[in-house]
């Protein structure tokens, strides 16, 4: 009998990602997958190691699932940013791991298992991707069969100083864009709706060749391969996330161009303070930020902006956070704002600067923050109410068994009364209600 694999995926979605082509790789090996822990031969864990927090869950969730074992003691791994970073350390402190594969082991990932079930007590894996490794995954691999996400750029070369990625994942590398369109086209083939395009900076996309590429003057390869992506006939592309260093102008021209290009950007701020902006090495200023919103702004279709803020970086002074809160005016809010109490990571540049904030102090501008975004949120979500949205029906809401689930093409979540058979399809749905973090409303349309 072969083998019984459980994987559980934390964080991003390239973890998200990369999960599915270990999915397809493990299968192809000729490994069953399971969604039981407590009984699978193998259980690995692809981590995250963004914030603190995130790295630590891993080994919290590595203690619970042996204590809950109805056989016996499982071959236990651990992939993804946190076995990168931490390596072999992972054996000395989790003796129960037996397997540790890096950001690029996931297409060795197989035989790495293979070698723990024959008896190896250590097996590790660091390595880089291998040449010629295909990052392409059958569309029927997807873990949504509705929204897939296409990984375009892996890795970052930015090293903004409070970021651990580019030591997890190490530098950037580029999708051939024939692969990506070739992915895209029999994802669509096979009825998905939607992709995302991923990476951590997919603003600075550069492949090899541009096969496959139109020759545009002036535009970035970035915008080169979202109006390629565009061409294919996919009916709704999202891309994050963006870098706004590197975001121009020509993508707001590639979104007003095509229709497809949906209605989100995810532009990340961190700060409002050109000190500490400085001081993460962002390489931009809050008033080069504004610009990039200014374009966004000036698009055709109105389109939604969200963002991340880290609150309490080392040395951000009460007049700094009050700098955010100004920059959070001056955007008018987001559509959605993921805010981060400042976590530091070991060996990044911001891990020797003195963490002067107190966590009660980086507690009360979280919630300050929060309430300030809160207030524009709520202004925002209720221009909806009487509007009409086009969503992709995801699933039943985890609530209510009667209501649908999806997201618009502004990317907001959408929930409305409806059935298992719309599932797959786009609908349109009138706003009635405007929620904390939800819209709700009526089909007006179904296929
Ligand atoms: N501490 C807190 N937040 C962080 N992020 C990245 N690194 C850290 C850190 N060390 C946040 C950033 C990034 C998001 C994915 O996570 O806001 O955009
Ligand atoms: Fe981290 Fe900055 Fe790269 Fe984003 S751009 S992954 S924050 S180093």
């Amino acid at each position: 009998m072969s083998a019984t694999v459980y994987l559980e995926t934390f964080g991003c979605q390239m973890n998200v990602a990369d999960s599915e082509r270990a999915d397809v790789r493990l299968r192809a090996a000729g490994f069953d997958l399971t969604s039981s822990p407590e009984t699978a031969d193998v259980v690995i864990f692809n981590t995250c190691s963004v914030r603190e927090r995130a790295a630590h869950k891993v080994f919290t969730r590595i203690g619970e699932v042996r204590r809950r074992r109805i056989g016996s003691e499982p071959i236990v791994g651990v992939m993804g940013c946190v076995a990168q970073l931490e390596g072999a350390s992972i054996f000395d402190g989790s003796p129960s791991v037996s397997v540790v594969a890096g950001t690029r082991a996931t297409d060795r990932l197989p035989q790495l298992i293979s070698r723990a079930l024959d008896g190896e007590r250590r097996v590790i894996d660091l390595d880089e991707r291998a040449a010629g490794e295909a990052w392409d995954l059958p569309a029927t691999a997807r873990t949504s069969k509705y929204v897939a996400f296409v990984p375009i750029i892996e890795g970052c070369n930015k090293f903004c100083t409070y970021c651990i990625v580019p030591y997890s994942r190490g530098r950037e590398k580029s999708r051939e864009p024939s692969d990506i369109i070739a992915e895209i086209h029999e994802l669509h083939r096979h009825g998905h709706h939607e992709i995302h395009l991923i990476g951590q900076n997919v603003n600075s996309y550069r492949p090899k060749t541009e096969s496959g590429l139109e020759r545009t003057k002036g535009a970035t390869p970035f915008c080169r391969l979202l109006r390629a992506v565009a061409a294919t006939g996919m009916e709704r592309i999202k891309f994050t996330t963006s870098f706004p260093r590197d975001f121009h102008r020509d993508i707001v021209a590639a979104i007003d161009e095509h229709e497809n290009l949906c209605e989100w950007i995810h532009l990340p701020a961190q700060s409002g303070s050109d000190r500490v902006l400085r001081a993460m090495r962002r390489g931009h200023t809050a008033s080069d930020y504004l610009k990039r919103i200014d374009a966004v702004r000036s698009a055709r279709r109105k389109l939604s902006i969200t963002s991340d803020i880290i609150v309490g970086f080392p040395g951000e002074t009460t007049a700094d956070f009050r700098e955010t809160l100004r920059l959070i005016e001056e955007v008018g809010g987001y559509d959605g704002l993921y805010i981060f109490k400042y976590s530091e990571r070991p060996n990044t540049p911001a891990a020797s600067l003195m963490d002067d904030v107190t966590l009660e102090e980086k507690s009360a501008r979280f919630m300050e923050l929060e309430t300030t975004q809160r207030s524009f949120q709520r202004k925002i979500y209720e221009r909806y109410v009487g509007r009409e949205v086009r969503v992709l029906v995801e699933g039943t809401s985890s609530k209510f068994p009667s209501d649908m689930t999806g997201h618009s093409t502004c990317h907001k979540v959408v929930n409305f009364r409806g059935t298992e058979l719309m599932l797959g399809k786009v609908v349109n749905v009138r706003i009635s209600v405007a929620k904390r973090n939800s819209l709700y409303g009526e089909v007006i349309s179904a296929p």
